[in-house]
């Protein structure tokens, strides 16, 4: 009888979109003819024809390789290899749980709020990591290049698909010598290189007037704030 299908992976994690390959194998077997079949979750997959060598006198081992390209929604998923044989009454099975290789990179986003500030207000910079894979990561925050302490770092949150959220915050008081500071979310996931992401913190001209300002630095957003400005009056 062959022995119990083993599954292996790659050594490293891969991103999604890339190709990867994976091996079943099987020994020990006789006679030489072999059916093996793979599964992602439940749907069938292509795969290479399986190689067959005899091993020992009369007996055969056999190894199946199966390209996956890798998805951002895998964590969850497994691969299973299906091994039928005469010897066997039903077939055996391996499994593979894809979260042991995938490596999804976060989506980061860092917004300051307000912005811009009144001079000496507080404002909180807010960094977003969504939609990562594995939880491990760490965040920290620099001002122009010098860390700077008082972060607020949430839980990993687990939010869909095996994927994971987290959110950091920094506040900063906006003396007047601060204005155009840049505020960095730095960001290490699962031992890779660092990524920055950065905000500006702007002080709003206490001559001008807060409004005005604002329509200057959020052109985009000009139609909401000008109504907002028509209801205050
Ligand atoms: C063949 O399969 C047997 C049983 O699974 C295993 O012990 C052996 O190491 C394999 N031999 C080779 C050359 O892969
Ligand atoms: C902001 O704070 C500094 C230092 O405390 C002070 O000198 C300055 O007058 C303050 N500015 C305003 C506009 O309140
Ligand atoms: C950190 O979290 C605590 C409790 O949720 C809160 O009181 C505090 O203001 C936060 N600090 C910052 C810098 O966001
Ligand atoms: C902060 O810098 C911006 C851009 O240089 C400028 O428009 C704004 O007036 C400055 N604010 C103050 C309070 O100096």
């Amino acid at each position: 009888k062959p022995s119990p299908p083993l599954v292996s992976g790659p050594q490293q994690r891969a991103r999604p979109e890339e190709s990867v390959p994976f091996t079943c194998t099987t020994g020990g077997f006789f006679p030489e003819k072999i059916e093996v079949k793979w599964f992602k979750n439940k749907n069938p997959m292509g795969a290479q024809p399986p190689q067959v060598t005899e091993w020992r006198m009369k007996t055969y081992n056999m190894s199946s390789t199966a390209q996956v390209t890798l998805q951002k929604d895998d964590a969850r998923s497994q691969l299973t290899c299906e091994v039928s044989h005469s010897t066997l009454p039903a077939p055996l099975r391996g499994s593979f749980q894809l979260s042991r290789v995938l490596r999804v990179p976060p989506s980061v986003e860092v917004r300051a709020e307000p912005s811009p500030v009144e001079v000496n207000k507080t404002v909180a910079f807010t960094c977003l990591l969504k939609e990562f894979y594995p939880a491990k990561v760490s965040i920290s925050w620099l001002e122009n290049g010098a860390e700077i302490k008082g972060q607020n770092l949430s839980r990993p949150l687990e939010v869909s698909r095996g994927l994971f959220e987290l959110r950091s915050r920094v506040e900063v008081q906006a003396t007047e010598e601060k204005n155009g500071s840049t505020i960095t979310c730095m960001v290490v996931h699962d031992a890779q290189a660092p990524a920055t992401y950065s905000a500006v913190l702007w002080i709003s001209n206490p001559t001008q007037g807060g409004l005005s300002n604002e329509f200057q630095m959020n052109k985009g957003a000009s139609e909401l704030r000008g109504w907002g400005a028509c209801q205050g009056g």
